[in-house]
């Protein structure tokens, strides 16, 4: 991506920024997807949630996080005192990789100016990264999710951001959902 286009992304306001995501042909994920997952919830938001990329549920009804992942996601968020509709969020990349693969550098990097311009307009007080692809990329490091939750990072030097474990993770390993548990109460603690 070049800097002229992120450069014109960070200048969008909410309509130009879904219908420039609606339409983009940046990167190869446009190929496969049935469209794409823009983010959803309240703009103005103090709690912004960050995963990885659409699903095959979320590929075919354009929303994050609606599909088992998702499921866990809101009782995670039933559990906090959260309501979803309270929360804005949204994922690294807006297509959803075929079969679900992992994000290539190059697709998450041409889709980040999109995600680094709904935080600036979201202005969240809070930023909770699900797994490696949004914590690695929300931080620019390649630091594994195991060491980087549990703790208050700073997204661009300024918002909160905690890490914890992506919840179709904690599906296949139940095990570590105390520790999710104290990466929320870490989170709401960071706005209380
Ligand atoms: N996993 C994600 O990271 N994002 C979604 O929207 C759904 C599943």
């Amino acid at each position: 991506v070049t800097a002229g286009a992120r450069a014109d992304v960070a200048e969008m306001d909410w309509p130009r920024l879904e219908a420039a995501v609606a339409a983009c042909r940046r990167c190869a994920l446009a190929e496969g997807r049935t469209q794409t997952v823009f983010g959803v919830g309240e703009r103005t938001a103090d709690w912004m949630v960050v995963g990885e990329g659409p699903g095959a549920e979320e590929d075919r009804r354009g929303e994050p996080f609606v599909g088992r992942a998702g499921r866990l996601l809101d009782n995670m968020f039933v559990a906090i005192g959260l309501r979803r509709e309270a929360v804005y969020i949204a994922n690294v990349v807006k297509c959803r990789p075929p079969g679900n693969r992992d994000p290539q550098p190059e697709e998450v990097s041409a889709c980040g100016a999109y995600l680094d311009r709904q935080i600036a307009l979201v202005q969240p007080r809070l930023i909770l990264a699900l797994g490696r692809f949004a914590a690695q990329s929300l931080l620019q490091t390649d630091t594994p999710v195991g060491q980087l939750r549990g703790r208050v990072h700073r997204y661009a030097g300024t918002i909160p951001l905690i890490v914890t474990y992506h919840p179709a993770y904690l599906l296949r390993s139940p095990e570590q959902k105390a520790r999710a548990w104290d990466d929320l109460r870490l989170a709401r603690a960071q706005i209380a």
